[in-house]
């Protein structure tokens, strides 16, 4: 037994999530931490809304509210779709917490005794039509790296370099659209993350089992070109963590935010404290997991997250935390994804372009998404969402394969023998070679689930059930009933004590469907250590019940309807 700190990358405040902001984060972290608890460990999964910043500042203005009534609104909502989706955090903190503030705070002015922060004066874009500083991610221009056009002036999503807005060519104002934009001086914080090259380089390199996606992007934001750059840690915002503080060691700061993603991975440390405070817990108790020297030492810590995420968490994040040298935890893996494609092009939260979290919900329950997308994550390459495909998956994985083997047997249990395990007969070859197979595929599934491979952990749950499916179609309950009916017992024994192995293995994937089939058969067996004890463990006379059907096809009708209702966007 271990303890886990899992997080997810936090998601912004600003509207509904989609899915493919979903499978690229939340849901395998979600994955993951169900499976190691299922699997006896000690988890902390943390998850956050990300809520500083000038998207949501402009979001609430669009809204017609008071930014901070805003964030508090929307991370109801947001808290709501988790549970929806059986999100199954700890917490869900906000970046705008009490202890965000206090810790951002805290770790700049550590950052700044070791000589690691310095003071500029910037010269910084100023939009004339909107009245204001342009935050960076509303300038928009050609990016100096590749030549996208549409490149942010915080970060290039095409080839992901870091950028500053002046860095753009032909910028723009994506508020306004306007080209009248003027650099102006202000003044502003800087960390000099050139300063810690060298050790930021030298932990990346110990990360020997990272994937390439992600050590390749930290050391392409190293070593390319003049290097790790320092950064502006500060913005002219009324919205965020505010710079000039009591017992802050610089002065003329008013007025002034911290940078959303200097504060956004310090509410995966805040998180934790928000958590303990929600529980009645001592400090010392987050403490445990986040600081080397009371206790974090033997945690292991996994994040998940997009690429377009991963520089700030190789390289930023870890700059913050070693720069304050404070015994901070860092990070022990990183699981990065691909992008989730929507029907011939990719997913838009400006455009409203997919499904949302909300209007998934309203189509089908949650595990039917959750198996569709864990099942197909965009690991290894991007991979797409089509109703089509989305349609497949559902009828071929859940309906055919795992719900009709429990519909099968618990039907023809209950019309033989009735709704108890029945009595009767022994195991022979064909038994002892299922539970050969099984045992291997359990160590293939677990081998997948403990590398987080979620593709294949997906496929090695399937080909489990599949084994059920076949070993029923080859022993033939139904026929042997007719000239052996303890024989036909014994077949069915075994495969009712499938159901509940199933609904153990699954539960990660698909958990509501996994409580549906163990209130069905009144068993909740845990994960099975030894298959064999495990498929012993309803004894002759259990009762139980035939569960409600576990999943529906989707018919070609609805697959049409819901592709069109989708065409068009959100709106
Ligand atoms: O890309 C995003 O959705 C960001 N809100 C992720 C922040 S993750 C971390 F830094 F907290
Ligand atoms: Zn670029």
């Amino acid at each position: 037994m271990a303890r886990h700190l899992i997080t997810s990358a936090i998601p912004y405040i600003n509207g509904v999530k989609h899915l493919g902001n979903l499978v690229g984060s939340q849901l395998p972290a979600d994955l993951y931490a169900r499976y190691l608890r299922a699997r006896g460990h000690e988890v902390l999964f943390l998850c956050a809304t990300d809520e500083h910043g000038t998207p949501a500042e402009l979001a609430a203005a669009k809204a017609g509210k008071p930014v901070a009534e805003y964030c508090a609104e929307m991370h109801g909502v947001q808290s709501e779709l988790a549970r929806g989706f059986r999100l199954s955090f700890d917490h869900f903190g906000r970046s705008s917490s009490d202890q965000n503030r206090r810790l951002t705070q805290h770790l700049a002015v550590k950052l700044f005794e070791a000589g690691l922060i310095e003071e500029r004066s910037e010269r910084q874009v100023y939009s004339v039509a909107d009245g204001r500083f342009l935050p960076d991610r509303y300038i928009e221009g050609t990016c100096p790296n590749c030549g996208y056009d549409k490149a942010r002036g915080d970060q290039c999503e095409n080839c992901t370099k870091q950028l500053d807005p002046t860095d753009l060519i032909n910028p723009r104002s994506a508020i306004s659209g306007s080209t009248e934009l003027e650099v102006r001086e202000t003044k502003h914080l800087y960390l000099m993350q050139s300063k810690l090259r060298d050790r930021l380089a030298a932990w990346i390199d110990e990360q020997e089992d990272w994937p390439v996606l992600t050590t390749s992007i930290a050391r392409k934001w190293l070593f390319d070109g003049e290097g790790l750059q320092d950064r502006g840690i500060t913005r002219d915002l009324d919205w965020g963590i505010p710079v000039q503080f009591e017992g802050a060691p610089w002065t003329g700061m008013e007025g002034k935010v911290f940078y959303v993603w200097f504060d956004a991975p310090i509410e995966y440390i805040a998180c934790a404290a928000e958590w303990a405070e929600a529980q009645g817990k001592p400090d010392a108790q987050w403490e445990r997991w986040w600081r080397t020297g009371r206790g974090a030492d033997d945690v292991r810590y996994t994040q998940f997250m997009g690429k377009d995420n991963v520089p700030f968490h190789t390289l930023s994040f870890p700059a913050t935390l070693i720069g304050s040298g404070e015994d901070w935890k860092l990070v022990d893996y990183i699981k990065s994804f691909n992008y989730l494609n929507y029907d011939g092009g990719q997913f838009s939260t400006s455009q409203g372009r997919g499904v949302f979290m909300d209007d998934a919900l309203e189509l089908l329950p949650a595990d039917y998404w959750r198996w569709w997308l864990l099942s197909r994550a965009p690991e290894n390459s991007d991979s797409e969402f089509t109703w089509e495909n989305f349609q497949g998956g559902v009828n071929k994985d859940l309906a055919d394969v795992l719900g009709n083997f429990v519909s099968r047997v618990t039907k023809f249990c209950r019309s033989k023998f009735g709704e108890a395990v029945p009595e009767g007969g022994d195991w022979g070859d064909p038994e002892r070679q299922l539970i050969a197979d099984l045992s291997e595929g359990l160590a293939r599934y677990e081998a997948a689930m403990e590398a987080i491979a979620v593709r294949r952990a997906a496929q090695e749950l399937r080909a489990l059930w599949v084994l059920g499916n076949e070993y029923l179609q080859q022993a033939a309950p139904w026929a042997a009933h007719k000239e052996d009916p303890a024989r036909a017992a014994a077949i069915i024994r075994l495969a009712l004590n499938l159901i509940p192995v199933y609904a153990e293995l699954s539960a990660p994937f698909i958990p509501d469907a996994a409580d549906t089939l163990r209130a069905a058969m009144k068993s909740k067996a845990g994960w099975p250590a030894d298959m064999e004890a495990a498929l012993r463990t309803l004894p002759p006379g259990h009762g139980f019940e035939v569960p409600e059907m576990l999943f529906r096809k989707i018919t070609d009708e609805e697959r049409d309807t819901w592709q069109a209702r989708f065409a068009g966007g959100r709106g």
